[in-house]
């Protein structure tokens, strides 16, 4: 095709050629006199505007240099989902028109004016990755100077494809490549250059977009593969824009709460067990977290598993465990104040082990005298579960109804019983204990991990 163009054109060249005065450096001069004067005389440009439509060389052996910069001044949307990136840039290009050039001196000078774009030829430049039309404004313009110079620069909202990865959630850093290329020129007719310095770009493009929105502009870099279609060989300028999240959102509306919530559960622990308030708080604030991920659902990715989605079912999971825990220790001490089964023997050397003055035991943080190696009949604490047994009505109370009679085998019998429930509940104590430290040991574990892996 453009072999058949450049014969047409070399006949059409020969005919202009032969028509104008001889002297190859002049054959395609504009005669500028009076442009200063009259303003810029359309039937000058007239032949070069008709000319629009076939690429702007002599001869057609030689590329087309096009040179292409561009500005980034936002990034719009980045849709995890449908794994696209909005942005919006500004693209310069800068290529050379042979058949525009005139003599500055002839006209006062005027070495540079504007020419609407629709009358000049323009470089098919897209970019691969796209996925809309192009919509290009209309009655742009473009700057021609007397050698032959145009500059062309258009905005562009460019929706293009881009493999986002949302694991690190709202730590995350997108890679996202614009691959600059001619639709139809092949390196035989079009060659691709840069315009400015890949770092004048970044530059430029950090300055405004550090201003505005969620993402930050990390940086550009570029790479010159060319590309086969067939066998045909396409120039292209790739560029890839690296983005950071600004997570101080996500961490403020979703890490700050949870992590306050996931605190106070572990601190309920301190709430005494007996006194029966600890599982109503946990079922509260188990309660809450779930209104609380309903609330925040939006803020997260719509698609994907985000590290920030495990950290919030371990949370969840958590705060479930604690609960379970209260529920079987509330369970420990109901049986152990109302019908406290025989200790088996191990159980009992081992609570004897345990709560041995200077043996250093978990001590449950709400029971903090014990830790001072008193003995469990010791503390007025514990005389309050033997007291319930009096009350509570069940198999206990034949026994201790019993008490007043006060006969010496009754006593005795009284006294092993009141033994039992104070081991009982010693060892409930002790469980509770062990458990809340286990508990520990799993968050810090948990959080430090997912922590971790962020910071990977
Ligand atoms: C340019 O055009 C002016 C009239 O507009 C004419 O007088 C002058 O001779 C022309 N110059 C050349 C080099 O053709
Ligand atoms: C066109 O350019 C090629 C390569 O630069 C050169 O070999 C050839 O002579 C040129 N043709 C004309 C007519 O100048
Ligand atoms: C394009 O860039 C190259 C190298 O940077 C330079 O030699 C050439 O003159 C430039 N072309 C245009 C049309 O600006
Ligand atoms: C983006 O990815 C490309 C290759 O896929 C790599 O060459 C480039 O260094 C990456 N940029 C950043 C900032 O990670």
């Amino acid at each position: 095709m453009e072999r058949g163009w450049s014969t047409r054109r070399g006949v059409f060249l020969c005919l202009a050629v032969s028509l104008l005065p001889p002297g190859r450096a002049n054959t395609f001069a504009i005669n500028c006199s009076g442009f200063h004067q009259h303003g810029v005389d359309p039937a000058a440009f007239q032949a070069i505007f008709n000319q629009k439509a076939f690429r702007p060389v002599t001869n057609y052996t030689i590329p087309t240099q096009v040179n292409i910069s561009f500005t980034l001044s936002a990034i719009l949307d980045v849709d995890a989902q449908l794994q696209l990136l909005t942005s919006f840039l500004w693209l310069n290009m800068v290529w050379d028109n042979s058949f525009i050039s005139w003599d500055p001196k002839e006209c006062g000078h005027v070495n540079k004016f504007t020419v609407t774009a629709e009358n000049l030829w323009l470089p098919d430049i897209f970019i691969v990755e796209s996925m809309n039309v192009d919509q290009t404004p209309e009655g742009l313009s473009a700057f021609v100077t007397n050698d032959g110079h145009v500059v062309y620069s258009k905005p562009m909202r460019v929706t293009s494809i881009c493999s986002l990865d949302i694991f690190y959630f709202p730590f995350d850093e997108q890679n996202c490549t614009l691959t600059f290329s001619s639709f139809i020129y092949t390196v035989d007719s079009m060659l691709l250059g840069m315009d400015k310095e890949v770092w004048e770009i970044t530059d430029t493009s950090q300055d405004i977009v550090r201003t505005q929105g969620e993402w930050e502009l990390l940086g550009i870099s570029k790479a010159t593969p060319r590309m086969f279609v067939g066998s045909s060989l396409y120039d292209q300028i790739m560029f890839y824009v690296a983005i950071r999240r600004r997570p101080s959102l996500y961490v403020i509306n979703l890490l700050v709460p949870s992590g306050f919530l996931v605190a106070i559960d572990a601190l309920s622990f301190y709430l005494p067990a007996e006194s029966g308030n600890r599982a109503p708080f946990k079922i509260t604030l188990l309660l809450g977290y779930n209104v609380f991920l309903l609330l925040m659902k939006d803020l997260l990715p719509a698609s994907g598993t985000p590290l920030i989605s495990v950290y919030f079912a371990l949370c969840l999971s958590l705060m479930v465990l604690s609960l379970l825990e209260t529920v079987f220790i509330t369970y420990l001490l109901h049986l152990a104040t109302t019908q406290p089964p025989p200790m088996p023997r191990w159980l009992h050397s081992l609570l004897l082990l345990c709560t041995c003055p200077r043996k250093c035991c978990p001590m449950a943080p709400h029971k903090g005298n014990q830790g001072l190696g008193l003995t469990p009949a010791q503390l007025p604490g514990l005389k309050e579960p033997v007291e319930l047994v009096g009350k509570a009505p069940g198999p206990g109370e034949a026994a201790l109804t019993g008490v007043s009679g006060g006969t010496g085998a009754q006593r005795e019998q009284e006294a092993q019983e009141q033994r039992r429930v104070e081991l009982w509940v010693e060892f409930s104590h002790m469980m509770d204990t062990l458990l809340f430290r286990l508990y520990l040991l799993f968050l810090a574990s948990s959080i430090l991990t997912v922590i971790g892996l962020w910071n990977t």
